[in-house]
């Protein structure tokens, strides 16, 4: 068949078939208009193996200058936005190829020796998805940055800590948002743990069963940067599970699934900390919409859709892995759908990442070197807050067990104390030391110093406490690990 006739008849196999597929199958079955996403990738992938079959004596080394130069000629269209993507020709692959082969003729036809669409898509997808999770990889280090950048900041600024949202102890600011520093760290570590697994290279499994020309497998992992850590070629091993598993799209789903919560707890956060009942906390007017009725709105757009989007996110986790639940070995079609929730799983989570990095630490500004516009802190509510919710009175409690009270029984003379204070209104730290002294004798002047707020935050130094000290010390350890100083 001609390249011309490739193109007319516009399908590969064209010869055993009676009558041509309907419109409405080819539209049912084309991918192009999604999958041509793939282009670098599948070209990445094409001359690391047409190089390969020329250095094995497989084809001609005229023919690889020829593919060379028409993939040049092919990305350059690609990318100047004038290739002409035609649906009949189904998907990426064959559009390139088709096209190939109109440029340079029968070399373009030799390129797929030894090779199927079967593994040359599980190439592209990995190939592609290897790519953004190093630039995910990225974004969380930014992410974590601008975290670590308010959390220096807020060292010394109590908030209440929450448990089933009641006020429970006070802890400081940056101990909060340290405590997503630790969740996006983890996040990365999966990221990077996925990667390595995603980085395989399944090109020379052909249909399914290998090929019966002599490929240099390990020379096409190198090529294209498929290595482990010690820099060995790391190719897929069984050639009916390189074609057909894709297991490693679904971790990485997994896992942009769990980074999406994250984000969605802290958005959910945001959502509260900003409304008008607690006041912790303003975000720059750029991420919040008014209302077209309520003129005295500013709704936390960016983070509510953030929460939303997540089921989103976790909706493509659940898709593909149901996509791979029934599938016999080795290549289906059913595959063709791993792309669209793996396209908009990583968009998404991009965009989100972008988001928040900003929106919690603001944009550089070049002129003076400093960030501007990220969250403001209101460090007298959130101190407010603490003092409404008696969140000392565990340290009240620990004072008795010091002076010699079985911590039970403590806890008994506290929830009198407690209760004192509420009807009365005021706070612990705020009744007589002759009163306090009636729940228990034993009670002396420097309880005041175990109420207030800093005897609190300073007493808990246990590693990984909220204690000033302690914070500082994991602000030192999150930079180094991410290289910030
Ligand atoms: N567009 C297909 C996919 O995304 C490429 C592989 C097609 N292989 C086949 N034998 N029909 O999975």
């Amino acid at each position: 068949m001609s390249h011309n006739q490739l193109d007319k008849k516009s399908q590969a196999w064209s010869a055993l078939f009676a009558e041509p597929m309907s419109d409405l199958v080819k539209r049912y079955t084309s991918s192009v208009f999604f999958d041509k996403r793939l282009w670098q990738a599948d070209i990445a992938g094409s001359l690391a193996h047409a190089e390969m079959l020329a250095a094995q004596g497989i084809i001609a080394s005229a023919d690889h200058v020829q593919i060379v130069s028409g993939m040049a000629q092919i990305t350059a269209d690609i990318e100047a936005d004038r290739f002409d993507w035609k649906l009949d020709l189904e998907d990426v692959h064959l559009n390139i190829e088709a096209r190939l082969t109109q440029l340079v003729g029968d070399a373009g036809k030799r390129l797929h020796t030894g090779r199927s669409r079967n593994d040359q898509v599980a190439t592209d997808v990995r190939l592609w998805l290897r790519d953004e999770i190093d630039l995910i990889s990225e974004l969380l280090v930014e992410l974590q940055r601008s975290l670590i950048e308010v959390a220096e900041k807020n060292v010394d600024v109590v908030m209440p800590g929450f448990t089933h949202l009641q006020v429970a102890q006070p802890v400081s600011f940056a101990h909060h948002l340290l405590a997503y520093v630790e969740m996006f760290s983890r996040d990365a570590e999966r990221f990077t743990e996925v990667r390595r697994r995603t980085n395989r290279l399944p090109l020379g499994a052909a249909a399914l069963a290998g090929t019966s020309y002599p490929l240099d497998r390990e020379r096409v992992a190198r090529t294209l940067g498929m290595v482990d850590e010690a820099g060995n070629p790391a190719v897929c091993q069984n050639s009916l599970d390189a074609v057909s598993d894709r297991d490693f799209a679904i971790e990485f789903s997994a896992a942009a699934s769990l980074c999406m919560v994250h984000i969605s707890r802290m958005s959910e956060e945001l959502i509260l900390w900003m409304s008008q009942n607690f006041g912790f906390i303003k975000i720059a007017d750029r991420f919040t919409t008014g209302s077209s009725i309520m003129p005295q709105k500013k709704n936390p757009d960016v983070p509510e859709l953030a929460r939303g989007k997540t089921g989103r996110v976790v909706g493509h986790l659940m898709g593909l892995i149901t996509l791979m639940k029934g599938q016999p070995l080795a290549y289906n079609k059913d595959n063709q759908e791993d792309k669209e929730p793996l396209f908009d799983t990583v968009d998404t989570l991009k965009d989100t990442l972008r988001i928040f990095s900003e929106m919690v630490g603001g944009q550089l500004n070049s002129a003076t070197g400093q960030k501007e516009g990220g969250i403001t802190v209101n460090a007298t509510a959130m101190e407010a807050a603490v003092r409404k919710g008696y969140a000392t009175a565990t340290d009240l409690a620990d004072y008795l067990v010091k002076k010699g009270l079985p911590f039970r029984d403590a806890h008994e003379v506290v929830a009198h104390a407690v209760k004192a204070a509420t009807s009365h209104q005021v706070d612990l730290s705020e009744l007589p030391l002759a009163v306090l002294q009636e729940f228990n004798p034993t009670i002396e002047k420097d309880v005041y110093e175990v109420l207030s707020l800093h005897g609190s935050l300073h007493a808990r130094s246990t590693l990984g406490g909220t204690a000033p000290s302690q914070v500082r010390a994991q602000l030192e350890r999150h930079k180094g690990r991410l290289l910030l100083i």
